[in-house]
């Protein structure tokens, strides 16, 4: 009989400090940066986003995420032989974040480690996951996306600074003889590495570079809309599925006008489409299991219906997963 894997619980955590775009809006004003409520809403739907407290890392974040989603699944910490952990803004240089929350779980002794492909992780993540599950590899996994997108962010760029926000969000991944994942399609191209990176480095003791986030926001928007249709058509037909299958697409939360684009070129409603920019801003690799766990919380997403995951990043990076809950 075929292994395959299954989520078996989602679950997600967002740090308790909340920013309007007023409350933004009048903090960046102090500074002398100029911007709007209107421009934020008009150009990327964004609202509101949660920016994690002094001494607070993604582990931390991701630790509450795991948490949540063992309890859905009705599973312990110590059932668990795989951790992987997608994020940008690991705890350290090293070991992994991965590492970190395995012992913070109290999970120890399965394999753990992080998967850095940005805002694309957490469908990497994924991928790599099922595959390991499929092989006989790992049995029980946590796939997360944690990030703490504030401390990479330059509070004097206003084309940057206004679109992310800090959260986590978590899955548990179980091999099953019914089929969860039903197809995946990754890709990168390391050519669009300057259009969205924090080019900094540690090395023999300092900073060098700038460890901020640049992004050439036009680039992304253009390379996103593109990528997000192939991948979910290549997934689609990898899973010999259509898009009438897709019960509910949930994009990478970047930006709601990148999001319409996609929907209405894989010619699915609005209401098909999970949505959680408006509240979360960016979150990078934590946007869809947080997009995903809201989903499912609010009784949207039920047992039964088909997802397609999609990411797309810094990298340039992208892909989509296909699943049934
Ligand atoms: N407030 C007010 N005005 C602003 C702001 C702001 N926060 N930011 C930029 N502007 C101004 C610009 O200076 C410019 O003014 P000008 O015309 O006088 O020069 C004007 O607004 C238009 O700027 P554009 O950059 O052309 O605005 P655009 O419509 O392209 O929107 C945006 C910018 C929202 C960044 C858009 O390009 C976008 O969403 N791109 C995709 C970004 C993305 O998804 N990134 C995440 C990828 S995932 C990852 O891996 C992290």
């Amino acid at each position: 009989m075929r292994r395959y894997s299954r989520i078996t619980g989602t679950g997600s955590y967002l740090p308790p400090r909340r920013l309007s775009n007023a409350d933004l809006v009048a903090e960046l004003a102090t500074k002398g940066v100029e911007t709007s409520d209107e421009w934020i809403v008009e150009r990327t739907g964004i609202r509101a986003r949660h920016f994690v407290a002094d001494g607070v890392y993604s582990s931390d974040l991701a630790l509450e995420a795991c948490k949540r989603a063992l309890q859905a699944a009705g599973l312990q910490a110590q059932d668990i032989d795989l951790i992987i952990v997608a994020t940008s803004t690991p705890d350290m240089v090293f070991p992994s974040t991965a590492c970190i929350l395995q012992n913070k779980l109290g999970a120890n002794g399965g394999a753990a480690f992080d998967v850095q492909a940005v805002c694309s992780g957490f469908v990497y993540a994924l991928t790599v996951a099922d595959a390991m599950i499929q092989s006989g590899a790992a049995n029980k996994a946590l796939v997360v996306g944690a990030e703490v997108f504030s401390r990479l962010l330059d509070f004097n760029d206003r084309t940057t600074c206004v679109l992310f926000g800090d959260g986590a969000g978590a899955v548990v991944l179980e091999a099953s003889d019914i089929p969860g994942i039903l197809a995946s399609d990754l890709h990168a191209d390391g050519k669009h590495v300057g259009i969205l990176c924090v080019p900094g480095h540690v090395a023999n003791g300092h900073i060098l570079g700038d460890p901020l986030l640049k992004m050439d926001g036009q680039a992304v928007f253009k390379l996103a809309v593109g990528v997000l249709e192939s991948a979910a058509r290549a997934t689609l037909a990898k899973a010999r599925k259509t898009e009438a299958d897709i019960d509910w697409l949930i994009p990478h939360q970047a930006n709601i006008r990148i999001m319409q684009s996609t929907a209405k070129k894989l010619k699915l409603p609005m209401e098909k489409v999970v949505v959680t920019v408006d509240q979360h801003g960016n979150t990078s690799a934590a946007s869809i299991p947080l997009a995903l766990d809201a989903a499912v919380r609010a009784g949207q997403v039920k047992p039964g219906h088909t997802l397609m995951l999609e990411g797309v990043g810094g990298g340039f990076t992208w892909g989509a997963v296909l699943l049934t809950l």
